[in-house]
C-alpha cells in the first residue's frame, strides 16, 4: 500500500464513527483511531509485534481480579493516570495538588478519633501525623473527613496480606472544629508496585524500576470543597525522581522529623479548593 492508501484507510475507519449519536464518544473514537494508526505507522509495526501487543493486553485482562486491576497499573506506569489526574485537577495556586489514587484504597475503613493509632498492628517505626485542613482562603475546614492509607515497613498494604482479616495502616478520622487533625501510625517506606504480572514483565524488559518513593495516601472530603485525592511523600527518599507511576509533585514532598522519643513527626497542612458555585 502506498502512503495515500494508508491515509485513506485511516480516514475511512474514522468516518465509520460518523453516525455515533453520542458526540463525545464520536470524538474519542475518531481520535483514538487517528492516533493509534499514527503510532503503528511511526514505529512501522510488524505483524509479530502487533500480535505480541494483543497477547500482552490479553494477559493484562487475565491478571485482573476483584482485588487486582492490572489495566489501571498499566495506565499508571504509562503515565496516563497521572496525566488524566493533572488535566482534571487544575486548582488555584496554594491548593494542595492531587495525585494518583492507586489500587489499595478500601471503602469503609475503620473510624478513629484524633490521637488514635491507625496502624492497628502493622509493622513499622512509630510515626505521628498532624496538620490542618484549610480552604483556599485560609479558613479552617471543620469536620473534614480524612481517609489515610499506607504500606507497612515491608512495603505491603493490608489488602495484600493473605489471611489478615482486619484493616491495618488505614483509617478515617474527622478534622476538629479548627480544622486540625492528629493521628498515630507507622513510618511509610518505599515499596515496589506489584511486578508479578504483565506490567511487571514490561518494566523488567524496559529496565524500569518498580519502586515507589515512601508516601501516605490521603482522601479528604468536606462539604463545599472539591474532594482531594493525594499523597504526602518523604523528603530524601531515593526514589522521588523515579516514581514508576509519575505521582510525585514537589509541593507534596514533606519533612518527616525525628523526635526525641524515637518517633517521627509529619506536620502537613492540606488546602482544599472550594466548589465553584454555578
Ligand atoms: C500506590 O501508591 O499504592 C500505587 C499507585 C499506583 C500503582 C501501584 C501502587
Ligand atoms: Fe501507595
Amino acid at each position: 500500500m502506498v502512503k495515500q492508501d494508508l491515509d485513506a484507510l485511516t480516514q475511512s475507519v474514522m468516518e465509520r464513527f460518523a453516525d455515533t449519536p453520542d458526540a463525545r464518544l464520536k470524538v474519542i473514537m475518531s481520535s483514538l483511531v487517528k492516533h493509534l494508526h499514527a503510532f503503528a505507522r511511526e514505529v512501522n509495526l510488524t505483524e509479530t509485534e502487533w500480535f505480541k501487543g494483543i497477547e500482552f493486553l490479553t494477559a493484562t485482562g487475565q491478571k485482573c481480579t476483584e482485588t487486582r486491576q492490572e489495566f489501571i497499573l498499566l495506565s499508571d506506569v504509562l503515565g496516563l493516570s497521572m496525566l488524566t489526574v493533572a488535566m482534571n485537577n487544575d486548582k488555584p495556586q496554594g491548593c494542595t495538588e492531587a495525585t494518583v489514587f492507586g489500587p489499595f484504597y478500601v471503602q469503609d475503613a475503620p473510624h478513629y478519633e484524633n490521637g488514635e493509632d491507625v496502624a492497628n498492628g502493622a509493622s513499622g517505626q512509630p510515626c505521628k501525623v498532624k496538620g490542618t485542613v484549610r480552604g483556599a482562603g485560609g479558613e479552617p475546614v471543620p469536620n473534614a473527613v480524612i481517609e489515610v492509607w499506607q504500606a507497612d515497613d515491608e512495603g505491603h498494604y493490608d489488602v495484600q496480606k493473605e489471611g489478615l482479616e482486619h484493616a491495618q495502616a488505614r483509617g478515617v478520622l474527622h478534622a476538629r472544629s479548627d480544622g486540625s487533625f492528629y493521628f498515630k501510625t507507622i513510618v511509610a517506606e518505599a515499596y515496589p508496585i506489584p511486578t508479578d504480572g504483565p506490567v511487571g514483565e514490561m518494566l523488567e524488559a524496559t529496565k524500569r524500576s518498580p519502586w515507589r518513593p515512601a508516601h501516605l495516601h490521603f482522601m479528604i472530603k468536606a462539604e463545599g470543597y472539591e474532594t482531594l485525592i493525594t499523597h504526602v511523600f518523604r523528603r530524601g527518599d531515593a526514589y522521588l525522581d523515579a516514581d514508576p507511576v509519575f505521582g510525585v509533585r514537589q509541593s507534596l514532598i514533606a519533612d518527616w522529623i525525628s523526635q526525641a522519643d524515637g518517633s517521627t513527626l509529619l506536620d502537613f497542612d492540606f488546602v482544599l479548593n472550594p466548589v465553584r458555585s454555578s
